[in-house]
């Protein structure tokens, strides 16, 4: 780290010609040890050759809880080339992923070593994630892989019979009341910020997918329906009066709004694809 800082304050500035790809570094006069560097971009495209630099780990893994907005991780590397190397770019492999690194081109000189750090953005997602690096150094490029496991969320802690029928008699009066109070806390725990599949397993999964529930909640994954994102947002909009499916949109005074119904609408399309043998026949 003491070493690259030193170079970057011998260094008096770096001029990129975008375009032709070359980079030249002018030294201030008064330093005039200090190496001048001017990479050679031939081998920018081409892998990075072994014995140049040394990683950590070029593959990195972590567990993830449920409700974690980010996963971070460094990768730690060394020049174990005889030769300085300049870090051109890195690209994470999406949106989601983000790499902290100085300014570029970041001058590695012999021996030295650095740090890049990355941060994956959770929300919305589900699941064991993979995502990508790709530096692009004027020696090579090198892919660095990361593999996340989201945990999934915890079950919803069961009903006593009891409270069953307290849910139940509390619902038919006001079926938004799963939205309000005690009822809350298992039923809409944890919403904001999310999305998709994880939004799905908290505020329908505890009824829709729940084990032991009432004979009057239905099964989504065998509808006698023919289903589109249309008539699963309308459905999670309004819910149904007069029975104990809520209305969700926040216009219908419940918890969620567009961005996340829509996220619902388009998860329930891609997961319980409209069956179209199941429809009723047309007359
Ligand atoms: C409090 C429990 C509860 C929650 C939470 C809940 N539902 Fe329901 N849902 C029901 C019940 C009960 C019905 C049956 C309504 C009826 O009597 O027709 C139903 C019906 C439905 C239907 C209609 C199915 C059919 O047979 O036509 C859809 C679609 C649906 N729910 C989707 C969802 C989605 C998506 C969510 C999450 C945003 C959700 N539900 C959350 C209880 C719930
Ligand atoms: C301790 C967590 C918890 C609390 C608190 C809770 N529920 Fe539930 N609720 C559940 C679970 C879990 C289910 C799924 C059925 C089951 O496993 O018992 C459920 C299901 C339901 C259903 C669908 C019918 C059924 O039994 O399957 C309704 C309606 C309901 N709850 C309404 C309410 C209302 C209204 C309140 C507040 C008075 C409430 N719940 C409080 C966890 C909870």
């Amino acid at each position: 780290m003491k070493l690259r800082r030193f170079y970057f304050a011998a260094a008096a500035s770096f001029i990129v010609v975008a375009g032709s790809f070359s980079v030249t570094a002018q030294v201030a006069t008064d330093v005039a040890t200090a190496p001048v560097y001017v990479p050679d971009m031939t081998h920018a495209g081409e892998p990075l050759p072994d014995g140049v630099i040394a990683w950590d780990e070029t593959i990195k893994a972590t567990d993830a809880a449920f409700d974690q907005d980010f996963a971070k991780f460094t990768f730690s590397f060394t020049n174990v080339a005889t030769n300085v190397i300049a870090i051109l770019t890195v690209h994470p492999s999406c949106g989601c992923t983000t790499a902290d690194i100085p300014p570029t081109p970041w001058i590695i000189p012999a021996g030295s070593n650095g740090q890049i750090k990355v941060s994956v953005n959770l929300a919305g997602k589900a699941g064991t994630l993979f995502k990508s690096l790709t530096v692009t150094t004027d020696h090579g490029r090198k892919d660095l892989m990361l593999r996340i496991n989201m945990q999934s969320a915890p079950p919803p802690k069961a009903m006593t019979e009891d409270e069953k029928a307290k849910g139940i008699a509390a619902a038919k009066i006001d079926r938004q009341a799963v939205f309000k109070g005690e009822c809350a806390t298992c039923h809409i725990n944890k919403i904001q910020g999310k999305y998709g599949q994880q939004l799905y397993d908290a505020v329908c999964g505890i009824c829709h997918e729940a084990e032991h529930r009432a004979s009057m909640v239905p099964n989504l994954h065998t509808l006698n329906l023919p289903t589109n994102e249309e008539f699963w947002r309308t459905w999670i909009t309004y819910g149904k009066p007069g029975s104990l499916m809520p209305a969700f949109a926040q216009s219908q005074e419940g918890p969620l709004n567009d961005l996340q119904i829509a996220s619902l609408a388009s998860f329930l399309h891609a997961m319980i694809p409209p069956n179209v043998t199941n429809a009723p026949a047309a007359k």
